[in-house]
């Protein structure tokens, strides 16, 4: 035990005087101490000889000493890393490192796509300020400040100014062409609409309309069908069917609903188009000739009609998305699903 005891203090000391410097070295270190032939295993063999009471303590002894020699190897394990023989170089050639495109959002892929459309009949672009004041947004177009028609769009107000707001539509954008005064107009207006709504899958405080104003001599009813239909097959695809319901706007008379055809189930029933076979996309009229006159437009000589449609509706109907919400979550799972079409 004496002599077992002398042996690992002498090669205890060896070992922490051995200082590699190399991979080479280090390797030299492991085949001495840790190698199968190594001295760790001949001194471990010495157990046998040790009488049985002492075999307990002989046991941490050279247990300890065991875990030392590894552990000194372990220390200078970054010498295998440094060596550079066998190492393998980068492959310079290699393509380099992809980086993945982004994508366009599907209300602006929609919203070009209607852009086009229109442009490709003659429309121009115009587009007006997302804080508004109340003349444009509603007295102009016909929704003086006790109009019951007001109620039916939640409005934000500036707290600064009760004669400021967040546009409710982009109808107010008809109001800012017509006081430039340059006839005849031929525009379309996209951009974002704001109403005081409960943010949920079917409705959002923020959200996105397209606006159509046509004025000129001579513009009939004929003609405002005549367009949309126009605009509804490039969209929709040309089996896509129309039909018109009367409705109500202040701005314009007679005003009408444009549904098309559901273009999911063709018209057979399903949950888009609550089994009626239609689906409501848009809001029209003849422009009122009171509206007209608030911007000196001389309605016996002028006429002209007026659109007004949602950009999700669009895009939900295109796309089957049935959650208003994914649109302004910045989901990247739902947001790269539309990159086929960007
Ligand atoms: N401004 C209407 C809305 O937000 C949509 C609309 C309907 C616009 C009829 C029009 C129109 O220009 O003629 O619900």
């Amino acid at each position: 035990m004496e002599s077992l005891k002398t042996r690992i203090e002498a090669l205890t000391q060896e070992i922490k005087a051995t200082v590699p410097a190399t991979k080479e070295e280090l390797e030299a270190y492991r085949i001495k101490f840790l190698g199968t032939k190594g001295l760790v295993k001949e001194v471990l063999a010495g157990m046998k000889e040790v009488p049985a009471d002492q075999k307990k303590e002989a046991g941490q002894l050279l247990n300890a000493f065991k875990l030392l020699a590894e552990g000194h190897y372990e220390s200078f394990s970054h010498l295998q890393e440094n060596s550079t023989a066998g190492m393998q170089l980068a492959d310079l050639s290699l393509p380099g490192a992809d980086r993945p495109p982004g994508t366009r959002h599907p209300l602006r892929i929609v919203e070009n796509k209607i852009v086009e459309i229109f442009e490709k009949l003659g429309f121009g672009v115009a587009e007006g300020p997302e804080i508004e004041d109340d003349w444009h947004n509603f007295t102009s177009l016909n929704m003086p400040a006790d109009h019951t028609a007001r109620d039916m769009q939640d409005t934000f107000y500036v707290a600064q100014n009760p004669d400021w707001l967040l546009r409710t539509h982009t109808s107010s954008v008809q109001a800012r062409v017509l006081e430039e005064g340059k006839l005849p107009v031929r525009v379309i207006c996209p951009g974002r609409v704001y109403r005081n709504e409960t943010i949920s899958a079917r409705a959002h405080c923020f959200f996105h309309q397209c606006e159509g104003l046509y004025i000129d001599e001579n513009v009939s009813f004929a003609d405002l069908k005549q367009t949309l239909y126009a605009f509804v097959t490039e969209m929709f695809g040309e089996h896509t069917r129309v039909r018109f319901r009367p409705s109500y706007f202040p701005f314009t008379e007679p005003s009408a609903e444009m549904d098309i055809s559901c273009t999911v189930c063709g018209g057979s029933g399903c949950s888009l188009c609550k089994h009626t076979g239609w689906v409501e996309i848009l809001g029209c009229g003849m422009v009122h000739p009171d509206l007209l006159r608030n911007f000196d437009i001389d309605p016996e000589k002028y006429s002209g009609f007026a659109f007004g449609m949602g950009v999700e509706r669009i895009t939900q109907i295109r796309y089957q998305v049935n959650d208003l919400r994914l649109y302004s979550q910045n989901d990247v799972r739902f947001l790269k699903q539309f990159r086929a079409n960007a």
